[in-house]
């Protein structure tokens, strides 16, 4: 039988074998403390001299940080803390030595850190970051399992850009050239024609020379497409997924988010409706603040933050110039030069984390937007057909996972959000 330490309220004053790493240790004249981890928390377990095998506090002296051990010993409540476990401890055993593991509890500058991502990821605050993005990865799956919605993964391998060319990862296919994938909306519109709801998760690649705190080259997409949904049903679907991204997150990792010393009653606010606003009423909002600002372009990271600041929840901008959007995007046309795109910027200064709209049904106008983009009309011929064969109104979204980690979590930065990031400037480990 294997024990975890996550389990072990159910076996009080019962004898118990862990196996896992030295996380700290400690030691007291007759008594000497190990933090033990085993991935499923972490418990202190307590040798007494006289109480445990003899050997115990010889081969205790050889456990350096990182040492993996197995550990046998009783399991009883705390005598301090409600709800905290620790283990009697009655033997010790060395696995596997760690010499000199280079992280230590003290502060290191994020560069060592990086460097050394593989072992970071084995200290509490990551744990609290990786079990919240796990968490919420399987909230984006529920939420679109439990309405209908049909898994179809997109391709990595792509013949043609989605989200314009200038960030493209080229690649070879044997002797052709193609591109890793920048989203996976493409095919879903093929998909949703094929099986109405449909949703995508999977990598994405940009190769995109920046170095801000919300960009990554490979991060994680979940792109739901919905066909005959408009631009504000597909508002509607975002809201009531974020929603539930965020309330399901609070619910199963209050934990993890405290740990992480997230104020949690900024998130117990983010649920339906969220505000909606136009581009010119938001591009408004900024000219005010920036006035820099040119009344249509596109949104900096800064204009994000001024317009998502008015808020204590999500806010969606619609209505963007057509000139600043993808090429699939539909025209309003009761606003000529004013996409059906809709953006929503999530609170306190994290900026977009959900990209889309209302796809573009008219051939004619699709034709004329692949030319003006210089998109070459050919490897666009299966995407043509959605429209050939029986054209519909239909709309999606793009949730970046990683943006949406930072935000529930409330770090400054992406990089701690997936467990192996790729940044401009970074890609080992
Ligand atoms: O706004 P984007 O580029 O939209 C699309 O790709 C659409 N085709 C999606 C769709 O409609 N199916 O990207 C969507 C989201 C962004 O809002 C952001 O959360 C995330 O993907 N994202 C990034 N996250 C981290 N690093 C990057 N470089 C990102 N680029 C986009
Ligand atoms: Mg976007």
């Amino acid at each position: 039988m294997r024990y975890y330490i996550a389990d072990l309220k159910n076996y009080v004053g019962q004898k118990v074998e862990l196996k896992g790493w030295a996380y700290n240790t400690r030691s007291s004249g007759k008594v000497k403390f190990l933090e033990l981890r085993d991935g499923t928390g972490i418990v202190s377990c307590v040798y007494f001299r006289g109480e445990c095998e003899e050997k115990a506090f010889e081969i205790f002296e050889q456990v350096t940080q990182e040492t993996s051990l197995k550990v046998v010993g009783t399991v009883r409540k705390h005598p301090k803390h409600e709800n905290v476990f620790e283990i009697g401890a009655e033997s010790i055993e060395i696995l596997g030595k760690a010499e000199n593991y280079p992280i230590s509890p003290k502060d290191h500058g994020t560069d060592f850190l990086m460097e050394n991502r593989h072992l970071w990821i084995r200290s509490k605050r990551q744990h609290a970051i990786l079990r919240v993005r796990a968490e919420i990865v399987s909230a984006i799956r529920d939420f679109f399992d439990g309405r209908g919605f049909t898994l179809t993964d997109a391709p990595i391998f792509t013949p043609s850009a989605c989200e314009g060319t200038s960030n493209l990862f080229e690649t070879k296919y044997f002797d052709e050239k193609m591109y890793l994938s920048q989203s996976g909306q493409l095919y879903m519109e093929a998909t949703a024609a094929a099986l109405g709801k449909v949703y995508c998760f999977g990598p994405t690649f940009r190769a995109e020379k920046s170095k801000t705190r919300r960009h990554l080259i490979e991060f994680w997409m979940v792109e739901p497409e919905v066909a005959f949904n408009d631009m504000y049903d597909n508002m509607e679907l975002a809201e009531q997924f974020v929603e539930y991204i965020v309330q399901r997150t609070l619910k199963n990792r209050a934990d993890e988010l405290k740990a992480l010393e997230r104020d949690l009653s900024k998130l117990e606010v983010i649920k339906g409706p969220f505000p909606r606003l136009h581009y010119k009423e938001a591009a408004e909002m900024v000219k005010k603040e920036n006035p820099d600002f040119v009344i249509g372009d596109d949104f900096g990271g800064t204009d994000e933050t001024i317009v998502s600041s008015k808020f204590d929840k999500p806010v969606f901008v619609h209505h963007y110039p057509q000139a600043v959007k993808a090429f699939y995007m539909k025209e309003d046309p009761k606003e000529p030069g004013y996409a059906m795109g809709c953006d929503l910027l999530a609170t306190e200064g994290y900026g977009e984390i959900i990209g889309g709209g209302q796809r573009e049904e008219s051939i004619e106008k699709l034709l004329t937007k692949i030319k003006e983009h210089n998109l070459n009309e050919k490897d666009f011929q299966w995407y043509l057909d959605i429209r050939r064969f029986g054209s519909f109104p239909h709309s999606g979204f793009g949730l970046g996972v990683e943006r949406t980690v930072a935000w529930v979590c409330g770090l400054p930065h992406v990089r701690e959000t997936i467990p192996f990031p790729r940044l401009y400037g970074r890609s080992y480990p």
